[in-house]
């Protein structure tokens, strides 16, 4: 969701000093930079200025400065260029996925207090707002916004004017609040200062030299610092050039963990391609390649010793839960075969959102397992704290240092992607696929389900799979050509069973989201149920087969359901291994991947259709790393 930046620093001596301000605005432009993908509905700043001329004569040292658009960071950027900003010595930046009131400038963060002398960004939702603002209301103060934010702004204004400094106002008000928010205030009395809050939102701390940064997430300041702070729930960080104070809301002072972030600000640049996503899909080989890198000794064992998970309790688990959203939730579906097959543990795959209302049967041997890219889907925290309460053990795999969802969690295994920015996850699905991988041959090691010499066998197929989508990824001219081709499309269909029906699910997932296409993926088994009606004259259908190797029939079953839909007239678009030509018959078009174990294959049969959705979405001339109505990091429920 909403993307938050602050900066603290010197007090500038030159100002404005850059095109759009000085050099607070050019942190904090390049912090909102970075986290657009968060959310693009409008973009604005906030700085504290000094008053030209104010050391001379008497009255405000000091002023608030704000500029805000509706859109994406550019028309803000266009709005500072035409008129900068002065620099100052503490700013911060926002930009927006809108939830209370529609994309306008007025709705716009920052938001100001009524008497012009605070500015708030917001992440989050203020659940009581309407309760707090009817108050306000009531006492006359006039509101501009249609947000839940601009309630914040005045209970903050009022706070500091009644004699509070702007972190005890915060922790007043925080008080107050219900809901999901982190918070970022700025006061013309605090000049040199950023005050943040956290509840059920993210917040990080950058430890700069001579300057400190908050941001949603570390991108907001990579380019400046790789040293940062994870804040806990219920906190408040001021910062200054100088000092970093966080405290509880209670007022207790805290010692946060301090972390450094393990990629810099060019894993975050575009590298010379058009679209971030692009990068990402290239980066795939690399993210699996990470992903298992030092996670084997030196007898070729695997060794997962950053779980922190006591063994006792992975020995008990008698069920394992994947809790997660989107395609995260599909890495779940492909890590249910995996480990079922490897474990012999059940495992079900349960959409976050869906997981606590229902009721679900846990105990002290339910392992949970979170997966999340972000860190900070907030549909997957609440059903952690859930699965928690209810005595089950919560195991995170999570893509994002110092974020919720793993430090909420009893153990975490990270996946090593690296930073992902487009907004439709890529890379960061092959990696959750791989470190599910990983944890089920951990678990059916240490259960004793297979032997040590099975488990290297295993590990050293799946140290092959980073050449293997390297080799997809070396002949995707064919999908490039085909997507430009089917551009037009009014739907696509995606068929796949066992392991493939995930990756129908995402492929079809992928399209819908970036190129605005009617997209479906089904088992294929279940074609005959109902979906088979769609299948009309032309209709593009991609089918996932399986190796030919495949237990059950099942390579053969999925031959007969592409020649069953090409029969009624589909086109098909067969996705099959290297020398499988038995697939010949039912295919229009067949698109090659590498021979790889069954289990693995998603790790190869999705990177066509990631290419095919981006290229569809770019030959329509749609925004590939942002598309409509979507953000990134989904923080509220
Ligand atoms: C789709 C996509 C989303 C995310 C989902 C979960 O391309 O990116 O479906 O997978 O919002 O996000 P994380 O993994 O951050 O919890």
């Amino acid at each position: 969701m909403c993307g938050i930046v602050g900066y603290a620093g010197p007090r500038p001596t030159v100002r404005p000093s850059g095109p759009t301000g000085g050099e607070a605005l050019a942190v904090v432009l390049e912090g909102l930079r970075r986290l657009e993908y968060r959310g693009y509905d409008s973009a604005g700043v906030a700085v504290v200025t000094e008053v030209e001329g104010a050391a001379t004569g008497g009255g405000d040292q000091h002023e608030l400065r704000v500029t805000k658009r509706a859109g994406r960071l550019a028309r803000l950027v266009e709005a500072l260029e035409a008129e900068p900003l002065p620099d100052a010595a503490a700013a911060i930046g926002h930009t927006r996925w809108a939830t209370h009131g529609g994309p306008t400038d007025a709705n716009a963060h920052p938001h100001t207090s009524a008497d012009g002398r605070l500015a708030v960004i917001h992440n989050g939702i203020i659940e009581n707002y309407a309760v707090l603002k009817a108050e306000l209301v009531e006492q006359g103060v006039p509101f501009t916004s249609q947000t839940d934010t601009e309630v914040v702004a005045h209970l903050l204004g009022r706070a500091v004017a009644a004699g509070a400094d702007l972190t005890t106002a915060m922790r007043q008000v925080c008080a107050d609040l219900e809901g999901a928010f982190t918070l970022l205030a700025v006061h013309v009395d605090a000049p040199g200062t950023v005050v943040g809050a956290r509840r059920n939102s993210p917040l990080v701390v950058g430890l700069g030299e001579g300057a400190n940064y908050l941001g949603s997430d570390v991108a907001a300041f990579i380019g400046r610092t790789r040293s940062a702070l994870e804040l806990g729930q219920d906190q408040v960080a001021t910062i200054t050039a100088t000092s970093v104070e966080v405290t509880g809301f209670d007022g207790a002072p805290v010692t946060p963990r301090a972390f450094t972030v393990d990629w810099d600000a060019a894993a975050a640049e575009k590298g010379g391609y058009q679209w971030y996503m692009d990068k990402e899909i290239h980066e795939q080989p690399k993210a699996v390649a990470d992903t298992l890198l030092g996670r084997t000794d030196a007898s070729g064992a695997l060794v997962l010793d950053e779980l922190r998970m006591d063994t006792a309790v992975l020995r008990r688990t008698d069920k394992i839960i994947v809790i997660a959203c989107g395609t995260a939730a599909y890495a779940g579906h492909v890590a249910k075969y995996a480990v079922e097959h490897w474990c012999r543990i059940p495992v079900e795959v349960e959409l976050a959102h869906e997981f606590r209302y229902r009721d679900p049967v846990l105990t002290e041997r339910t392992l949970v397992v979170a997966i999340s890219q972000s860190g900070e889907t907030m549909d997957v925290v609440m059903a952690i704290r859930h699965a928690r309460e209810q005595g089950a053990k919560v195991l995170a795999i999570c893509n994002t240092q110092g974020a919720t969802i793993p430090r909420e969690s009893d153990a975490a295994l990270y996946t090593h992607a690296g930073p992902e920015v487009a907004v439709a996850s890529t890379k960061a699905f092959l990696a959750q696929i791989t470190a599910c991988y990983l944890l089920g041959l951990y678990l059916a090691q240490l259960r004793g389900n297979m032997f040590a010499d099975e488990v290297r066998t295993v590990l050293g197929q799946l140290h092959a799979m980073p050449d293997a989508v390297q080799t997809v990824l070396d002949r995707s001219d064919q999908v490039r050509e085909l997507a430009r081709e089917l551009a037009d499309s009014k739907s696509v269909l995606f068929l796949g069973r066992h392991v493939g029906y995930p990756v129908a699910l995402e492929g079809a997932l992928k399209l819908k989201e970036l190129a605005y296409l009617h997209a479906e993926g089904f088992a294929a088994g279940e074609l005959k149920h109902g979906p088979i009606a769609l299948v009309e004259e032309g209709q593009p259908v991609f089918v996932i087969v399986p190796s030919p190797d495949s237990r059950d029939s099942l390579h053969a079953k999925v031959v007969s359901n592409a020649q069953e839909v090409r029969a009624r007239g589909a086109r098909t678009i067969v996705i099959a291994e290297d020398g499988d030509d038995a697939v010949l018959g039912s295919a229009d078009l067949v698109v090659r991947v590498p021979r790889v174990p069954t289990l693995m294959a998603p790790l190869v049969t999705v990177v066509p259709l990631q290419v095919f959705a981006m290229e569809v979405a770019s030959a329509k001339g749609l925004d590939v790393d942002q598309p409509r109505n979507l953000a990134k990091s989904v923080t509220v429920e």
